[in-house]
């Protein structure tokens, strides 16, 4: 009889598992977990079916102790689930980023919620630069035409600009916004700009500054913007790094939107439901927004009629999404799933000794200062 059900949630495999076998975040390879959470007397159930009241996730969360869950193929832990979750203890993103899962009713049932932080932000960050570069070059739109063997130089150039001398900035400064900050001084902009409720340390800042000033011979690029909107006033570009929580919902939406300079192009790598995808998709359509290049969308998977599936700019661009896949690199997925043994055995072990970084939610209280002002 096992000591207690880990419920794991992953995406399908299929013959990718077969063919790259460190491919550890599919349902196939469960993370590589399986001998571990075994040797410790739990019963491992791994599912790729999440959603719907007849999934295998509804009818399994009923028993389990331990959720282990991606933000990639997310299985929405809801205040629902978690109410009729009688054995639930932990819940265990496999990832960066646990807003699938009712923080406020995780913390009522003092439920803990830890993530992998760090696991995959260098993934994530080399992926914003990419968008960014990929929708100010007009890449995609470039790509097609020189498929097409139409030599359409004109119709690719239109829409083609440098991103040195641009003006950039984040919302969000944290691990992620601030390795984005320090990737771009390569490209050599006009002016770096943030927005966060915690200022960065005055060493973080200067090492930016300095980079700056010593490949580019520019002084003091990086600067603190005390409201968002002024910041999505003064940007070309904005890159949204911060989490998903009740004041992040829809932040993105016409009327800030409405404020951001005509032709900006935005990044959201952080979460789809910080921008109102159907306010996104008409300002793309007007050309307030040139471009827009995101990771995340909400839900995930998406339904088939969402908006930025088919969404483009008036010239037929400025569509540069991806499928959550940003922070689930090969690599990253090792460091995760390492990550993930790692709070495992703090769990088995009682001894709870989880890095503090990895705390979201612990002992019906919030652990970290990212999901607001709380603390
Ligand atoms: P972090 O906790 O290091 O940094 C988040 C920063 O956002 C903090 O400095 C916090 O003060 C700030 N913040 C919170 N609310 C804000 C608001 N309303 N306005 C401005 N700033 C605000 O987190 P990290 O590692 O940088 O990740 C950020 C987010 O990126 C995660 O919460 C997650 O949603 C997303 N993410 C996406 C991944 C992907 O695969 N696309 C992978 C990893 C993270």
């Amino acid at each position: 009889m096992a000591k207690g059900k880990v419920l794991l949630v992953l995406y399908k495999g299929g013959h990718h598992a077969e063919e790259q076998k460190r491919l550890l975040g599919c349902a196939e390879n469960e993370l590589g977990i399986r001998k571990f959470v075994e040797d410790h007397g739990y019963e491992l159930v791994t599912t790729t079916d999440k959603d719907g009241p007849n999934s295998v996730v509804e009818k399994e969360i009923e028993t389990a102790e331990i959720v282990i869950t991606t933000p990639f193929f997310p299985a929405y832990v809801s205040k629902e689930r978690i109410q009729k979750a009688k054995n639930l203890k932990i819940c265990i993103t496999a990832g960066v980023g646990s807003d699938h899962i009712d923080l406020n009713a995780a913390n009522q049932k003092k439920l803990t919620v830890a993530e992998v932080t760090g696991s995959n932000v260098v993934s994530v960050a080399e992926h914003a630069v990419m968008l960014i570069l990929n929708l100010v070059r007009n890449f995609v739109p470039s790509h097609d035409i020189a498929l097409k063997g139409t030599w359409d130089i004109a119709g690719a150039a239109k829409d083609e600009y440098d991103l040195e001398d641009k003006v950039i900035g984040t919302v969000g400064a944290g691990r992620i916004g601030y390795r984005i900050l320090e990737r771009l001084v390569a490209f050599n902009p006009k002016k770096l700009y943030y927005f966060d409720y915690q200022e960065l340390p005055a060493a973080a800042v200067k090492k930016i500054n300095d980079a700056s000033q010593l490949f580019n011979g520019r002084d003091a690029i990086l600067e603190r913007v005390e409201k968002l909107e002024d910041l999505v006033g003064r940007c070309d570009v904005v890159t949204i790094n911060c989490p998903l929580h009740e004041k992040t919902f829809g932040l993105f939406d016409k009327k800030l939107i409405g404020k951001m300079k005509d032709g900006a192009w935005l990044v959201n790598t952080a979460r789809g439901a910080i921008c109102n995808a159907q306010d996104v998709s008409d300002a793309l359509a007007s050309g307030k927004l040139l471009g827009y290049g995101g990771d995340v969308w909400y839900p995930q998977p998406p339904p088939k009629d969402h908006p930025w599936l088919t969404m483009k700019n008036a010239h037929n661009g400025g569509n540069a999404m991806t499928p959550h896949i940003s922070g689930t690199s090969i690599d990253a997925q090792e460091r995760y799933s390492a990550g993930v043994k790692s709070i495992l055995e703090s769990y088995f072990s009682k001894k709870y000794d989880y890095r503090p970084q990895d705390l979201i939610v612990y002992n019906g209280d919030y652990a970290t200062k990212a999901y607001g002002e709380r603390k």
